[in-house]
């Protein structure tokens, strides 16, 4: 795999960096290119963690225009809410520039801003993110999409480090039989009948396919797996202050291990806007498993009603 770095990016003739997303690369902005004023940013890092008026996570809901994870003083809040969109908004922008044909079709998903030093967080295994792992959101099932990344270091002087490892489709033809893919393939269809079943008792469920659920598990398996953890081969960089990068954290495996102050927005990115769409995870895995792990249409949207 490769950081890619890109600089004077508007100075460019336009580029298609969808293949060098699509098989595992980091692109890397040693400028951030577009405005996050210095007074935003000031107001971040300044925001109080103690006294439980503003959690450790702070996450936007772009849809919305909401932000949740902070309560108290409400001139505070709302200061937070506007910098949270522009920042948000400024990123789609961007990334609508550098990916249109991804833009296109994604769907918007949250931003966050991570306040806390990385290191030493002292975590429970599962939300540890010191460990090599891919990427699933528990409530949010992509049905097959993939999950791009936008992150932005705003600490004033600390870099925020980073280790990745060879892409998924490395990792899935090492692992995936072992972390169980063959018997979440084969409960595919009682999967999709139990979640019709709750849903029509009215119960909240969130219906995931056989690929969100194998997923799921797979983020928390490479985390516990002390095999891959040692002795996977680990591509380390440091994102200095003021830049910018985004990757797929489902199909790079990635872990930080120390850094503070960062900014993020995910997008959901449809796989049919792929270069090619055989390197998304879902393909990877059904052609390891020889069967299909999402409908191709509405798996979700068929399952919850
Ligand atoms: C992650 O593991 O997704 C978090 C990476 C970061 O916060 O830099
Ligand atoms: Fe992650």
């Amino acid at each position: 795999m490769k950081f890619v770095t890109i600089e004077n990016w508007h100075a460019e003739p336009l580029i298609d960096y969808r293949p060098e997303l699509e098989t595992g690369n980091v692109l890397f902005f040693p400028v951030t290119p577009f405005v996050l004023p210095a007074d935003a940013q000031d107001f971040l890092r300044g925001l109080n963690f103690s006294g439980g008026a503003v959690h450790k996570n702070i996450a936007y809901r772009p849809a919305s225009d909401r932000v949740t994870g902070i309560g108290g003083d409400p001139a505070t809040a709302e200061r937070l809410r506007g910098i949270m969109g522009d920042y948000s908004r400024a990123v789609i922008d961007f990334a609508g520039r550098l990916l249109p044909e991804y833009a296109r079709a994604w769907k918007v998903d949250y931003a966050s801003f991570r306040p806390l030093e990385e290191q030493g967080r002292g975590l429970p295994l599962n939300k540890r993110n010191d460990l090599l792992h891919t990427d699933a959101f528990p409530s949010r099932p992509t049905n097959g999409d993939l999950i791009l990344r936008v992150f932005t270091n705003i600490h004033p002087s600390k870099t925020r480090n980073w280790m990745v490892t060879d892409p998924f489709p490395v990792v899935a033809a090492k692992y995936a039989k072992s972390a169980g893919l063959q018997g979440v393939a084969e409960a595919s269809g009682l999967a999709y009948q139990s979640a019709r079943f709750f849903g029509s008792l009215g119960l909240p469920v969130v219906a995931r396919s056989p690929y969100d659920r194998f997923m799921l598990h797979f983020h928390e398996y490479l985390k516990r797996n002390s095999d891959f953890q040692a002795t996977t081969p680990k591509y380390r960089f440091d994102f200095p202050p003021g830049s910018t990068w985004l990757t797929f954290t489902d199909l790079v495996p990635h872990a930080v291990y120390s850094g503070q102050h960062a900014l993020e927005q995910t997008l959901i990115v449809s796989r049919g806007s792929m270069a090619d769409p055989g390197r998304a995870p879902v393909a990877v895995l059904e052609q390891l498993c020889g069967r299909k792990l999402v409908r191709e249409s509405g798996f979700s949207r068929a399952a919850s009603n």
